[in-house]
């Protein structure tokens, strides 16, 4: 079984491709994508992986941080849904939402991913991963992706 850090690494790859093709082709439809992608993986962070980090004293700082990060990504995100794709500033907006996704999937692999590896268990980390594929998939059928 894929192990909890090649699933929220292969998943960061997806987003940043998917903001990539936005920035590319400047549709609503595209961000939409990107959206339904992002919003299960910050939540089951936050959910399942975080929570167990933050138990562990020294990790706190560093699982606070990326909280921060995340709410910059979802503050972003929420001011590109109410927009117009057609609005001068859309473009800027898509390029402010790559730096902040690209920033916080640098720290998390990097600082995050190497803290948390040593910090939990091989079975803690096997039963995050279970956790985190069944919440993933509740949520994508719960929220299908388009408005
Ligand atoms: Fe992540
Ligand atoms: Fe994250």
């Amino acid at each position: 079984m894929e192990t909890i850090y090649d699933i929220l690494k292969a998943e960061h790859k997806q987003v940043s491709d998917l903001i990539q093709q936005a920035m590319r082709d400047g549709s609503k439809e595209t961000f939409f994508k990107v959206k339904a992608k992002t919003d299960p993986h910050l939540l089951g962070e936050e959910k399942l992986f975080y929570p167990p980090l933050e138990q562990k004293g020294d990790l706190r700082e560093l699982v606070s941080h990326a909280y921060e990060e995340h709410n910059e990504i979802k503050s972003i995100s929420s001011e590109l849904e109410s927009m117009d794709a057609s609005s001068s500033n859309w473009t800027s907006k898509i390029k402010e939402l790559d730096e902040s996704v690209s920033h916080h999937v640098e720290e998390e692999e990097n600082k995050v991913f190497p803290a948390a590896q040593k910090a939990l268990s091989e079975d803690k980390a096997q039963q995050i991963a279970q956790q985190y594929l069944d919440f993933s998939k509740n949520f994508t059928q719960q929220h299908p992706s388009m408005p």
